[in-house]
């Protein structure tokens, strides 16, 4: 009979975009509607990209090599050697996005039924890169009310069974914006090595730090370097998602010949972005200070603001682009609904994205919320000023 296979049917709809109709419908009715709902950097493309796209006359836009075209995986080589990584070419393969590379990660580290432990709240998306190729997510439990902070050694130890293959962290995190200390990421990497398993460290959030800090890259701990898959993108460090240009790197050699081989599958990734992408990691370092300046005065004033609304709970985060408030309110995804659906100031409303699914655990983060702040700080501001607003308004406001 013909019907869909049942690992397609258990796919999730993406939660963050899952709003989006009731936003659409908010806008045909004439609402503007303040996004800080999805990851979307405002900041402008360097010109550099496009300079490079239309700088390369080629006569045919022909095919490029499975593992990326190697004048980029140079560059990247070379940006990761500024950044104290000692990655060579060899070590890297270009990938659609850093969401191809995630994929890449599950299907070269799990067989069906085999497991990635993941501190939760985690980048919802993992679960549809795992999903398809029948790998799970094991949660590691974090907390609001501790920054979301990482349990000890005994408690993630207590989650590793015959079926763990891997720990994979978001440093800087994705929802929560956490960067996690040195102690935590060393933590992580000494028990990797001494349970033997991977690590799958997704960094494309490197550069965006705050208050000084910096993330302690996996890729500079050079004792567990063999299994170590380091996942990496254009997306965000250099505003520019829409190239659809990540990577994939590792030393260690049957992780590097698996990739080829799901490279060579795929046949390519586009050449254009490729070229375009290569004058973006050429880019000198200082490229990123008045964007970090940005985004660090845009954290302050959303911060600030969510902490003096009544009843809400938001720790400042130390990078990416998110935070995680905890609201007065019954249900999260009911309230950010509700936003879009019933709710207007001055013909404004903001959107959210629920934090729920963001958990693996069933009852988590039911009265949380994931802002991202890609907003310039004008815009921000009002955003802040309407939420407090509706959260006074609201209905479903508990205590
Ligand atoms: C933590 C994290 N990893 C990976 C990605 C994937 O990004 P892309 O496929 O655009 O590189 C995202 C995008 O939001 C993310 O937040």
């Amino acid at each position: 009979m013909m019907k869909i296979s049942q690992r397609s049917l258990g796919m999730q709809a993406s939660p963050i975009r899952k709003l989006v109709p009731y936003a659409n419908q908010a806008k045909k009715r004439g609402i503007k509607v303040y996004h800080l709902n999805i990851g979307q950097p405002d900041i402008e493309t360097p010109k550099v990209f496009m300079e490079a796209v239309k700088k390369a006359d080629l006569d045919v836009l022909a095919y490029a090599d499975s593992n990326g075209w190697e004048p980029l995986r140079d560059s990247i080589a070379a940006y990761y050697k500024r950044m104290g990584l000692t990655y060579e070419t060899e070590d890297i393969i270009i990938t659609n996005g850093g969401s191809e590379a995630l994929q890449w990660a599950f299907i070269i580290t799990c067989d069906p039924g085999e497991e990635i432990l993941v501190p939760e709240p985690f980048y919802t998306n993992y679960r549809g890169f795992a999903a398809p190729y029948l790998a799970n997510i094991r949660p590691i439990t974090t907390y609001p009310e501790n920054g979301f902070a990482l349990p000890g050694r005994s408690e993630i130890e207590s989650l590793i069974t015959e079926k763990t293959k891997g720990i994979m962290l978001s440093n800087p995190g994705n929802p929560a914006g956490v960067v996690y200390s040195q102690e935590e990421v060393r933590l992580l990497a000494d028990i990797a090595r001494d349970r033997d398993i991977f690590i799958i460290a997704d960094e494309v959030y490197r550069e965006f730090c705050y208050d000084g800090k910096s993330a302690t890259s996996f890729g500079t701990m050079t004792d567990i370097l063999d299994r170590v898959i380091l996942v990496d993108s254009v997306s965000k460090r250099f505003s520019a998602c829409g190239a659809r240009i990540g990577s994939l790197t590792s030393k260690n050699r049957d992780v590097m010949t698996a990739a080829l081989k799901l490279g060579q599958a795929r046949l390519c990734v586009p050449t254009l972005e490729m070229i375009g992408s290569k004058a973006l990691y050429d880019l000198d370092p200082s490229y990123f200070k008045p964007i970090r300046e940005r985004y660090e005065e845009r954290r302050n004033l959303l911060i600030e603001e969510l902490q003096k609304m009544e009843g809400v709970l938001c720790e400042k985060p130390g990078g990416a682009f998110y935070a995680i408030a905890k609201l007065p309110v019954d249900n999260a995804e009911t309230f950010a609904i509700w936003l879009l659906t019933d709710f207007e100031k001055d013909g404004k409303t903001v959107m959210l994205a629920p934090v729920e699914n963001f958990y693996q655990t069933p009852g988590m983060g039911v009265d949380e919320v994931r802002v991202a702040y890609v907003l310039n700080t004008e815009d921000l501001a009002e955003a802040m000023r309407i939420l407090d607003i509706s959260l006074k308004q609201y209905p479903g406001r508990i205590n």
